[in-house]
């Protein structure tokens, strides 16, 4: 709810918080971000103060170069004439203007109302708008600018904000969400007292290696950012003298300079902030927003399909045979989407070929035509794997076409994992892996597709654009086909990939409802890589697999159960070679599915919380509840036998009483509160006292 008190002052009332600003002055200053004030309070008090020793201390919405202020600046520009000074000037304000985007930038949805500031820099005509939006029963503010070249002359982007917030305290602590290839989302836990920090990617994707999303936590609670977009992002943090923290969240200012015309416009992402008192509180909003208001609305709850895939079974090295019996065992267990992963165009025997040539390699697969129909005979979906963003030296694309290939003239260029990016900013590119997707989709009929990404961006260059320009425009190009073919292709369901889980990010969300996330599915690893996921990210977002004991990456052993267990807390599937089970371990698996599908819309759709003891003691897992917290489930795992530790279950309450019910062990027991003690009673029910590196049991609550 926006409230305007006496035209100076806007007060907006989100679920759970009160965020003003007084519009008074040369700049919009935030008087107050936090919790909801009961009464309509006289806001003056909480005003910024104007001058100590020369230094504007005020909380204003943007920053910039060329006056007093020394700190990092939320905008940038390189005027006509060389200098980078700015005066951008408050002119007014506007409730619910509607955000107009011409660009193939994808925004959230579902908006219910906002707030446009207009500022103005007279020197140049350039105007600036900054947008803040709200949503229904939501604490999510969305913030983003859009900037308008109404002068004469060209302009030079080097930075334009999607959010800046100021914040007083004295200290912070920063978790930010970092890792690499099979180590994604890493929660990282650092302290901020004073200086620059920054959360950035400087891999044209949103990278494995920090991921956009960072939380900030002081006495008042937590504080989370977010940023709807795909490529270079940078978050920076700077802690003045005076205890203000300054956050600033948008593209990368590496290697970026845009050049805006006269008559251009320039939207950045929105950037998503949020504040909670309690951090499982912060990511179930973060959660409900993205199944609200950032992927399509037919995903918001729909089931999602148990599926089987081929690539950790067979890799490379399947014939159509081997598929039909790995499909067969899928359909005999229960799955219902059988996904064929990489090797199946082409001649791809290995990752040394082919990409780029998306026509059936027919001597593997027999006709990839005749096989999807087999599969989908058997009864089940058919989904296929796909690389579109990527050309191998050794393919016939780039024979006839090396010029697609992105790479510098008169340079060798850097191969990663054997293969080169196509350059997406070329428009015939564009057009080649749309008709591309369209045959493979028009030939197989799929059900599904697994859209990868191995390689992150080294040879930057276009003939045509800046090489400070290649990042976003190609990301553009690429949020402009993913919106095509999800159009053109409505009923196929897309799960974005990037070798494992290096682009989990809101922009691929906003097309694909599910992403992988990571090729590491060890539970060991793996209750750490969703644990760190979960904070921004919904359960029905993370694709997660029972995979192959020992681990084929860590040679970790773990039981059926625990693999089990830990891809409950996703969207569960199978990767491996299911014609190796013997009897036993059909009959576990079919159980297994059977038991997911009995309780797939609290798996799916519960509420989720994480235990976030993980980072303290090594017991991890989860708890999701339907949305009445009556029933549920939990997962705890642990790396040792002895625990003879409590455990506080989240969102489970303390004046309530629960019945606990192991699902493959004999456990019973009421819990009054939501204190588990002594959980080594039930570890030591587990039976299989093997050396298996990480424990768990799964229990189911019910409220009594
Ligand atoms: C990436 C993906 C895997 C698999 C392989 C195929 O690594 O993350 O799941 O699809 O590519 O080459």
């Amino acid at each position: 709810m926006i409230k305007v008190i006496d035209n100076k002052f806007i007060r907006v009332d989100t679920k759970n918080n009160t965020l003003t600003f007084y519009v008074i002055g040369e700049l919009p200053e935030i008087v107050y971000y936090g919790k909801k004030l009961k009464k309509d309070t006289d806001f003056t008090p909480f005003l910024g103060i104007t001058d100590i020793t020369g230094v504007d201390m005020r909380d204003y919405v943007l920053s910039q170069f060329g006056k007093e202020d020394y700190k990092e600046p939320s905008i940038k520009i390189k005027n006509s004439n060389g200098t980078f000074v700015s005066d951008f000037k408050f002119v007014k304000f506007e409730l619910n203007k509607p955000l107009i985007n011409n660009s193939s930038l994808p925004l959230s949805r579902n908006k219910l109302e906002n707030i446009c500031f207009t500022l103005k820099d007279e020197t140049n005509n350039i105007t600036l708008e900054i947008y803040y939006s709200f949503f229904k029963n939501s604490d999510v503010v969305a913030v983003n600018s859009r900037l308008i070249n109404e002068g004469t002359l060209p302009i030079y982007l080097n930075k334009i904000p999607s959010l800046q917030l100021e914040l007083k305290s004295d200290y912070f602590n920063i978790y930010t969400f970092d890792g690499g290839w099979a180590k994604e989302r890493i929660r990282h836990e650092s302290t901020l007292r004073g200086g620059l920090f920054i959360n950035e990617s400087r891999t044209g994707s949103s990278s494995a290696d920090h991921n956009p999303f960072v939380l900030l936590k002081n006495k008042r609670g937590y504080y989370g950012f977010n940023l709807m977009y795909s490529s270079n992002h940078k978050t920076s943090i700077e802690i003045d003298a005076y205890k203000h923290a300054r956050i600033i969240s948008g593209i990368n200012d590496f290697m970026f300079e845009y050049k805006i015309n006269p008559n251009d416009i320039f939207i950045a992402p929105e950037a998503f902030m949020i504040y909670e008192k309690n951090e499982d509180m912060l990511s179930l909003e973060y959660h409900d927003f993205i199944q609200n208001h950032i992927v399509h609305p037919k995903y918001k709850e729909r089931i999602r399909p148990v599926l089987m895939n081929n690539w950790e079974g067979t890799n490379f090295d399947f014939t159509k045979q081997k598929i039909i019996d790995i499909a067969k065992v899928a359909k005999d267990v229960g799955a219902e989407l059988f996904v064929l992963d990489d090797g199946w165009f082409g001649h791809r025997d290995g990752d040394n070929s082919s990409l780029g040539d998306w026509f059936d390699y027919k001597e593997k697969t027999g006709g990839l035509d005749k096989l999807a129909k087999e599969i989908k005979d058997l009864g089940l979906e058919f989904g296929i794997w796909v690389e579109p963003e990527m050309i191998s030296e050794d393919s016939e694309l780039y024979k006839n076409h090396k010029e697609y290939a992105m790479l510098i003239p008169n340079r060798k260029p850097h191969l990663h994992r054997n293969q080169l990016m196509l350059d997406l900013t070329n428009e015939e590119v564009k057009e080649y892996v749309l008709n591309s997707l369209r045959n493979v989709l028009n030939l197989t009929k799929a059900n599904y597709v697994k859209w990868d990404y191995n390689r992150n961006m080294s040879d930057v260059y276009s003939s045509k654009y800046s090489s400070n320009e290649y990042y976003h425009r190609y990301i553009m190009n690429l949020y402009e086909i993913m919106d095509t073919i999800t159009k053109e292709y409505e009923d196929v369901l897309f799960e974005g990939c990037a070798a494992g889980g290096s682009r989990f990010d809101l922009g691929i969300l906003y097309y694909m409802p599910q992403i992988w996330t990571s090729d590491n599915t060890d539970p060991y690893d793996r209750i750490f890589i969703q644990t760190g996921t979960s904070y921004a990210y919904h359960q029905v977002n993370m694709g997660a697999h029972v995979s192959a004991s020992p681990n084929w990456f860590t040679k970790r052993t773990s039981s059926l159960e625990t693999r089990f267990n830990v891809a409950c807390g996703g969207n569960l599937g199978y990767e491996l070679d299911p014609t190796k089970f013997n009897e036993e371990e059909k009959n576990v698996v079919k159980n297994q599915i059977e038991f997911y599908k009995q309780n797939r819309d609290i798996f799916q759709f519960g509420d989720i919380a994480y235990l976030k003891s993980v980072y303290k003691n090594g017991i991890g897992g989860f708890i999701t509840l339907s949305k009445d917290h009556k029933k549920g489930f939990v997962v705890i795992t642990s790396s040792s036998l002895k625990n003879d530790i409590s455990l506080k279950l989240p969102l489970l309450s303390n004046k309530k009483e629960y019945r606990l019910v192991g699902r493959d062990i004999h456990f019973t027991c009421i819990l009054k509160g939501n204190t588990l003690k002594n959980i080594n009673d039930i570890f030591t029910k587990i039976v299989d006292k093997s050396t298996y590196n990480l424990y768990s049991v799964m229990l189911s609550i019910e409220e009594i």
